[in-house]
């Protein structure tokens, strides 16, 4: 596995595979890897020549008083995870790489960005689309994997490679839990003992969802209220939004019908979690 800082690098390693008709697969990723991370590459392992990984904390999709600084980085763990499922490049670029000084052009995706984690955190998306754009540019991927984890980051992404054309195929893989249901996230670290055991709330909310629906239930209001009923009965919980939408368009909806996305973000403490499940509704 090559390590490469400089898109000049990533250029020089990539241009022999390309011209050899190599598929490639791309992982974009924060670092601080866990199985979540670790799920896309082995999917890209699978499916993919030549699999290439990205780590970059990318600062511009972080709001003022959002967790930047603090958001935990360990390169030399991230490279042993990635090499132990055999991804052939990781392009782990310097912020001063990535952005000139005067950079006046972003991406912005608008509509699907206007709800849920775009509400709560204005412009977030922005930063995502732009920086995803760019690392597109750079690795010219075939294929690029993302998690179910962040379900409006990949609505947000489909839209713009579709809308700009970008020759990428977008692959969805599905969310990765801890054995007790918390969904992977490089922040739980930050959580308290008490904290990570009121944040399996959220699954526990998104499951009575599910058996609702299951047994016939399709009022948004009802199944809304229960969800916040268990979140807010962990305790340490402090509600950012429980939203059900229509998984395409992310649109409020009603009544459930089609494809529904149900997504909740929650802080314990300082930290925000996200969580969704997507269910078919006849
Ligand atoms: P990051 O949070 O590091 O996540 C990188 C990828 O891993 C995303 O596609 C995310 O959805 C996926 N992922 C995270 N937790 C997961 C889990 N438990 N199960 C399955 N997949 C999971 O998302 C980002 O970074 C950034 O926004 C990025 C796209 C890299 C742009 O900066």
């Amino acid at each position: 596995m090559r390590l490469v800082k400089t898109i000049r690098e990533l250029k020089q390693e990539l241009e022999p595979i390309r011209r050899s008709g190599v598929t490639v697969g791309f992982v974009p990723t924060m670092g601080y890897l866990h199985e979540g991370h670790l799920s896309l590459m082995r999917k890209s392992v699978e499916e993919c020549g030549f699999t290439v990984v990205s780590i970059f904390v990318n600062p511009t999709q972080f709001g003022p008083g959002e967790d930047y600084d603090r958001y935990p980085r360990d390169l030399e763990r991230d490279l042993s995870m990635c090499e132990s499922v055999g991804v052939d490049l990781v392009f782990a670029p310097g912020v001063s790489e990535m952005y000139e000084p005067d950079a006046c052009t972003r991406v912005t995706v608008s509509g699907l960005t206007q709800n849920l984690c775009g509400r709560s955190r204005p412009g977030h998306f922005d930063g995502v689309t732009t920086v995803v754009c760019k690392l597109f540019n750079m690795v010219r991927p075939d294929r690029a994997y993302f998690g179910q984890k962040d379900a409006q980051q990949v609505a947000v992404v489909r839209r713009m490679v579709r809308d700009l054309n970008i020759p990428v195929e977008v692959r969805e893989m599905p969310t990765v839990r801890e054995p007790d249901g918390l969904a992977m996230s490089s922040r739980n670290v930050y959580l308290s003992p008490d904290q990570r055991r009121a944040a399996l709330s959220l699954h526990r909310s998104l499951r009575t969802a599910a058996d609702m629906i299951e047994k016939g239930e399709r009022s948004a209001a009802k199944i809304r209220e229960r969800m916040i009923d268990i979140i807010l009965s962990s305790g340490l919980a402090e509600l950012d939004y429980v939203e059900i939408v229509d998984a395409d368009s992310l649109r409020n909806i009603d009544t459930l019908k089609g494809e529904v996305l149900i997504a909740v973000a929650v802080k314990f403490g300082q930290t925000r979690l996200i969580d969704n499940i997507k269910v078919v509704v006849h």
